[in-house]
């Protein structure tokens, strides 16, 4: 009965939301844009009044008598990007729907299309212009955009951007998290200029295991005659014209010789598309990416991942990170720990990191929010977690650095999820075939004294196994880890994407003392040695590169609202543990 009502919920999921063909623009960053950054005005609204109030008409008395009870013009402004729990004291709580407005001039334009463009908005989020509806988003920390042309007009113009960051137990995530929910329109907000039929999204990837052949697709918007397109990438020599179908659809083989991407050598091509009147450039690698057995491949050969997992917290100043700067210091710091391999967690991280990390030579671990426990039995949930997980890909399917897609993390052993989570690793193999599928699981049976054994039944959807393991924090102490095991029931990669503990920046005492830094090392020199005995351990990902702000972490002169297991503090000290993991990462990359 049960099995009955959950395949009814992945049908009525795909029936619920069956989305239409995405709107996302591919490669914002390389498209025509103007920016609409900057002081946006914005009005604090816990009780949602503005909905029925129609704030979206941003309207104002027009006589005397007339009751308008909001004004814009003479409300306080906040930047964005950004949240705006860092940029007022008095919102640093605060959870719920804020309206933002920005009014500007256009100067329309022959044969071009307009779209408004948002890199993310935590976490529901409403846009209108000039008064109008222009749509709906639900999700934070993925891009969606909507097409304005036939709305612009001549000068003068507004939006109105109503953004609800209040949790919800049907939503992704749910109600529980230990990161700050933090709100507000947090990356950038573009306006996009595009040719009546243009290129809106491609994928050009080497093929699965194929070090030479080029396989991608392309994917013009309103067509209803077939294009020509053509493909280059001058510095190879290579130049490709490909038809597509009447709906603007092509794919495209052929064999390519090029130089492989890899951490030590980030190479990167300029590769053009153009069509018409569109012309799109963008910084491609190409890698292969595969397991066998318990090893992962890179181009083919064997590679062990020395990782970091991290938030996208920005350093020093807090908050959401957004900037150049911050992914620039955050990959910094993990290049310096001697890492090729970062995880980032929860949720995808802004388009800046993974194109620098592109440029860096670092691989990455791309993640949905689908965390801890959520409403799994929801037709609604499950489609907003594939809208996700769709998005997640869509934005960076031509990154060469992402090599792994997750689906979850440290979610709970139940029917209802494990159906859930592998009807979301059909739709990542559907999406992309090309990246290796995983999940962060946290449930290991004892099998022995010093035995644990991941067998996790979710672990047979997956290409790649990630666990989470507290030894030394949650549960026994740091030198418990001299003596246990590690084993999991499939021949499959390994990475220990979690472990840890908290230590504030500068506390010490001895090794046996929690919360000092000894008592952090002490837990990163038993677990190395602990590692290096694990037979299909293909990388790990220690938990965490930077002291990021939670509202779980209440020790008052300890956690003070930080979660304390960075190897770096929030102020960018580094501590004890940093260098303890930075000595093992130089021991293998020398051993190599
Ligand atoms: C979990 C979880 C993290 C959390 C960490 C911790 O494993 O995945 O999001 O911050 O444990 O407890 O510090």
């Amino acid at each position: 009965m049960r099995r009955l009502l959950l395949f009814l919920v992945i049908v009525a999921s795909a029936a619920y939301g069956a989305a239409g063909p995405s709107t996302l623009i591919n490669n914002i960053p390389n498209r025509t844009t103007l920016s609409l950054n900057g002081s946006w005005h914005y009005i604090v609204d816990p009780y949602e009044t503005g909905l029925n109030g129609r704030f979206y008409r941003n309207a104002k008395p027009r006589d005397k008598q007339e009751l308008i009870e909001y004004d814009f013009d003479k409300s306080d402004m906040l930047n964005v990007p950004g949240d705006w729990n860092t940029q007022r004291k008095e919102l640093f709580f605060y959870e719920g729907p804020v309206w933002y407005e920005k009014s500007f001039s256009y100067h329309k334009r022959e044969h071009t299309r307009l779209f408004v463009d948002f890199g993310a908005a935590n976490y529901f989020t409403r846009v209108y212009l000039n008064g109008e509806a222009l749509g709906e988003h639900e999700g934070g920390f993925t891009p969606f955009n909507f097409e304005i042309t036939g709305k612009i007009k001549e000068g003068d113009n507004f939006l109105v951007v109503e953004v609800n960051n209040a949790r919800r137990r049907d939503a992704v995530p749910a109600l529980n998290t230990d990161w700050w929910n933090y709100g507000g329109l947090t990356r950038d907000v573009v306006l996009v200029e595009e040719p009546e039929t243009y290129i809106q999204d491609y994928v050009i990837q080497l093929a699965k295991g194929s070090g030479q052949e080029i396989s991608g697709w392309v994917q013009l918007t309103e067509s209803t005659s077939e294009h020509q397109v053509t493909l280059e990438i001058p510095e190879a020599r290579i130049k490709k014209t490909i038809v597509t179908s009447v709906n603007g659809y092509a794919e495209f083989h052929f064999l390519a010789n090029l130089e492989l991407w890899s951490p030590a050598h980030p190479k990167l091509y300029d590769v053009v598309l153009s069509s018409g009147a569109d012309k799109v450039h963008d910084s491609i690698g190409f890698r292969t990416i595969e397991t066998r057995g318990t090893q992962i491949l890179l181009n083919g050969k064997p590679i062990f991942l020395r990782g970091i997992s991290l938030h996208a917290e920005a350093p020093i100043r807090g908050g959401r990170a957004f900037s150049q700067q911050d992914a620039e210091t955050l990959l910094g710091w993990a290049h310096e720990l001697g890492c090729n391999f970062v995880r980032l967690t929860h949720y995808p991280h802004a388009e800046n990191m993974t194109r620098l990390a592109d440029r860096m030579g670092l691989l990455v671990w791309s993640e949905i929010p689908v965390y801890w426990d959520i409403d799994w039995e929801n037709p609604a949930t499950l489609q907003n977690a594939k809208s996700q997980l769709h998005d997640m890909i869509a934005r960076d399917h031509n990154r060469a650095s992402i090599i792994l897609w997750s689906l979850s993390n440290e979610t709970p052993v139940k029917p209802e999820r494990t159906i859930f989570l592998r009807e979301l690793a059909n739709t990542a193999r559907q999406l992309d075939s090309t990246r290796l599928i995983t999940s962060a699981l946290n449930h290991v049976d004892e099998t022995a004294p010093d035995t644990r054994t991941l067998s996790d039944p979710l672990g047979e959807y997956l290409d790649v196994l990630g666990l989470n393991e507290y030894l030394g924090w949650y549960w026994g102490r740091p030198e418990d880890a001299d003596r246990m095991q590690w084993k999991t029931a499939w021949d499959k990669p390994l990475i220990m994407s979690e472990f840890g503990g908290s230590a504030p920046y500068g506390r010490h005492g001895g090794a046996d003392v929690r919360w000092t830094e000894e008592y952090q090392a002490s837990i990163y020199q038993h677990h190395i040695e602990m590692l290096k005995k694990i037979p299909s351990l293909a990388g790990l990902s220690p938990w965490v590169l930077m002291d990021f702000h939670s509202p779980r972490r209440l020790l008052s002169g300890v956690q003070d609202y930080y979660n304390r297991k960075g190897v770096i503090s929030n102020l960018g000290q580094h501590k004890q543990a940093f260098y303890v993991l930075q000595k093992y990462y130089r021991e293998i990359e020398a051993a190599k």
